[in-house]
């Protein structure tokens, strides 16, 4: 019994069962313990090396992916793709990527120049057009660089699929413009 005593109301003193009392003496220390590994910067364990080990460990991999991989990373060692497959997604990249818009659907040409003909302003070949393509063409001419918008693959898909219709004739073709002569055979 204590001597709280509330309008004649009593209050009994019990002891607290021990599974209770050391249950709640663990937590304590564990809270402790939490505190000092996570929140102070201890040499065994911190949230920041755990967290600067893992950066270092995935820029790692990042590199190691690169070299397994170097044709997703590197330009330089890209050519066209004669795949049927691919040669269709990338005439329907040049349809939906809107170059269209200045090439036509036959490539015949209006704000763009005559993509099937074997003149080239800014030279012809895989290399070149995917160049274009992923850089741009001159200031202010209108043909922007498309690399921040089309993937790598794709900007292949189209060079490849440029290529492809190489020599064909479309509807209304624009004259040649360009001074550099190029074709596939
Ligand atoms: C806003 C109009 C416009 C759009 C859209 C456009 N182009 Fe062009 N493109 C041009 C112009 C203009 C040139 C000529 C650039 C120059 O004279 O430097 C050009 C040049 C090119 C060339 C080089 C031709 C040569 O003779 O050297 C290629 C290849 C080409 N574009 C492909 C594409 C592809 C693929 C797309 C779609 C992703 C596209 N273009 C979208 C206007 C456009």
């Amino acid at each position: 019994m204590t001597d709280h005593d509330y309008d004649g109301i009593k209050e009994l003193d019990n002891v607290l069962p021990p599974w209770w009392l050391y249950g709640f003496y663990i937590t304590i220390a564990i809270g402790v313990f939490y505190y000092v590994q996570v929140f102070t910067n201890s040499e065994t364990y911190s949230q920041k090396k755990e967290y600067a080990a893992e950066v270092e460990q995935g820029k790692k991999e990042i590199e190691a992916y690169k070299k397994a991989h170097p044709e997703l990373y590197d330009d330089a060692n890209l050519v066209a793709l004669t795949d049927p497959a691919d040669i269709e997604k990338g005439k329907e990249l040049f349809a939906t990527k809107t170059c269209t818009a200045c090439h036509l659907a036959d490539a015949g040409g209006s704000i763009g120049p005559n993509l099937t003909d074997d003149k080239w302003i800014l030279g012809g070949g895989f290399k070149n057009i995917y160049t274009v393509i992923s850089k741009g063409g001159r200031p202010d001419k209108g043909m922007i660089s498309w690399e921040s918008t089309i993937s790598q693959k794709e900007r292949q898909q189209l060079a490849s699929y440029i290529i492809s219709i190489q020599g064909t004739t479309p509807a209304n073709p624009k004259a040649p413009e360009g001074d550099i002569t190029w074709s596939k055979q």
